[in-house]
């Protein structure tokens, strides 16, 4: 498949089929990871591959996970734009069930330089866009084969941690789960925004 039709194919989804993934689509997508840059070229990721249950329900517990949309909280979205109101009126009641039901859960962890609360500059947080240079490289190496995900990022980062015995020093960049497409898997469109508007030459 051209490169280019891997990237536009790849969509977030949040409704999964039952169908097992071959390990070895997950291992050369993992591999796909290790190849994106890396700001100290050290590549210091790491994948953990959540499938005991008990483990998946302990880190729908580190925070609150909305199950159900109410008035209040559509109310809540009446300021944001319709394609991203619809976004999270889908998303919101599903974070739950897709870290539970996805075929497949990965975990991806990093090395931070900085730590997230000693953060002050965009440097100091090369090390976490390198981690989504690696992330998006998964992403796109499963779509290429049918496979997707969405990339869920927990609030309460040492409660994942603890829930899955990671050391201290590093950190959490996100939570995928991902699989085949449900039949009825709900895509919503994405927001088309035009490259004339966006570039600039010399000058913003
Ligand atoms: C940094 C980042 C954080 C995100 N966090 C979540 C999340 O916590 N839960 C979720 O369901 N989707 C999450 N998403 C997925 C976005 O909602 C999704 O990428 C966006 O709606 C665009 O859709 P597309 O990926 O199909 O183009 C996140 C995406 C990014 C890049």
């Amino acid at each position: 498949m051209e490169l280019q039709e891997v990237i536009i194919r790849r969509r977030t989804i949040r409704d999964f089929s039952d169908k097992p993934i071959n390990q070895e689509i997950i291992n050369e997508a993992l591999q796909s990871g290790l190849h994106a840059p890396s700001y100290n070229h050290l590549r210091q990721w790491d994948f953990i591959l959540v499938k005991d249950l008990k483990k998946r329900l302990a880190l729908t517990q580190t925070e609150e996970m909305i199950e159900e949309i109410t008035d209040e909280l559509k109310r809540s979205f009446e300021g944001h734009e319709f394609i991203a109101k619809e976004m999270y009126l889908d998303a919101i009641p599903k974070q739950k069930r897709m870290l539970l039901t996805a075929p497949e859960l990965l975990v991806i962890v990093y090395k931070p330089k900085t730590q997230i609360n000693d953060s002050k500059r965009t440097y100091d947080l090369n090390c976490l866009a390198s981690v989504w240079c690696c992330i998006e490289n998964i992403l796109l190496s499963l779509s290429e084969r049918d496979v997707f995900g969405v990339t869920f990022i927990p609030q309460n980062t040492p409660a994942v941690k603890k829930v899955l015995n990671i050391p201290q020093e590093l950190e959490v960049a996100a939570i995928i789960p991902f699989g085949y497409k449900a039949h009825d898997a709900k895509i919503i469109p994405q927001k088309e925004v035009m490259l004339e508007e966006t570039i600039h030459i010399n000058n913003w």
